[in-house]
């Protein structure tokens, strides 16, 4: 069997708050198998996105081990960090933006050019009319709704072809058809390109085409 893509060992969080120290996540083991589809689920509150922020190393975990690719988050400073993501990792997250003094078709663009790909505006034009922005490539995101801005960042994220995307509730601000778009595309991306992608959905619907679920009560993996 190949190596899995994603290894946690034994992973809490625990973060301070004002009535002292909260338990976030507890003890979580999980193997992502590469080229798979996992889904998230549980209940508001249950960890779901900060377990996608441990994976993606935007959060570091209080203990135990995160392996993406066989390196170890956890060993990584912000920069190393950072180039490893742009390298290997899509994520969509509702917080990470675009770039408002950037049109779209800059904000897909730029990373590409950072990973020193030629023909990245190019690239990032076909991306965003993929997604149903081919019309807008010139527009600034403050010149878009709530959803198509959730196009045009999905468009960046897919744009590198990453091998491990990670999306918190990628269509969470979408219509059913654009909800449904989205959703084709990245599994279609996954199948195509052999990308893994781990999705924390409310969707049963959504959840029940992953090839795999987990959920997740109080900061623990409750059932497989
Ligand atoms: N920075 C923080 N400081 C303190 N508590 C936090 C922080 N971030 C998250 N939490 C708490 O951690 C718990 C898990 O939050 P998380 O955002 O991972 O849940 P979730 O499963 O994604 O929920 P939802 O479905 O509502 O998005 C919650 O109780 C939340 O209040
Ligand atoms: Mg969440």
């Amino acid at each position: 069997m190949s190596d899995p893509i994603l290894s946690l060992k034994e992973v809490s969080l625990t973060l301070k708050g004002n009535a002292g120290a909260i338990k976030i996540l507890r003890d979580v083991n999980l193997e992502v198998t590469a080229g798979s589809t996992l889904g998230l689920i549980g209940p508001s509150g249950s960890g779901k996105s900060s377990l996608l922020m441990i994976m993606g190393g935007l959060e570091q975990a209080s203990s135990g081990q995160v392996l993406a690719l066989g390196h170890s988050l956890g060993d990584m400073n912000e920069d190393e960090l950072a180039i490893f993501r742009r390298d290997n990792m899509g994520v969509i997250f509702q917080s990470f933006h675009l770039i408002p003094t950037m049109t779209i078709l800059e904000n897909v663009a730029t990373p590409l050019e950072l990973r020193g790909e030629k023909d990245a505006f190019e690239r990032a034009a076909a991306e965003l009319t993929s997604v149903g922005l081919g019309e807008r490539l010139d527009h600034y995101p403050s010149q878009l709704s709530g959803g198509e801005q959730q196009r045009a960042a999905l468009a960046r994220a897919l744009a590198p072809r990453p091998k491990l995307m990670l999306a918190d509730e990628p269509t969470g601000n979408l219509d059913q058809e654009n909800g449904n778009a989205v959703i084709d595309l990245l599994f279609s991306l996954s199948q195509k390109n052999g990308t893994t992608v781990v999705m924390v959905t409310h969707s049963n619907e959504l959840a029940a085409r992953c090839d795999r679920v987990i959920r997740l009560q109080d900061g623990q993996v409750i059932v497989e």
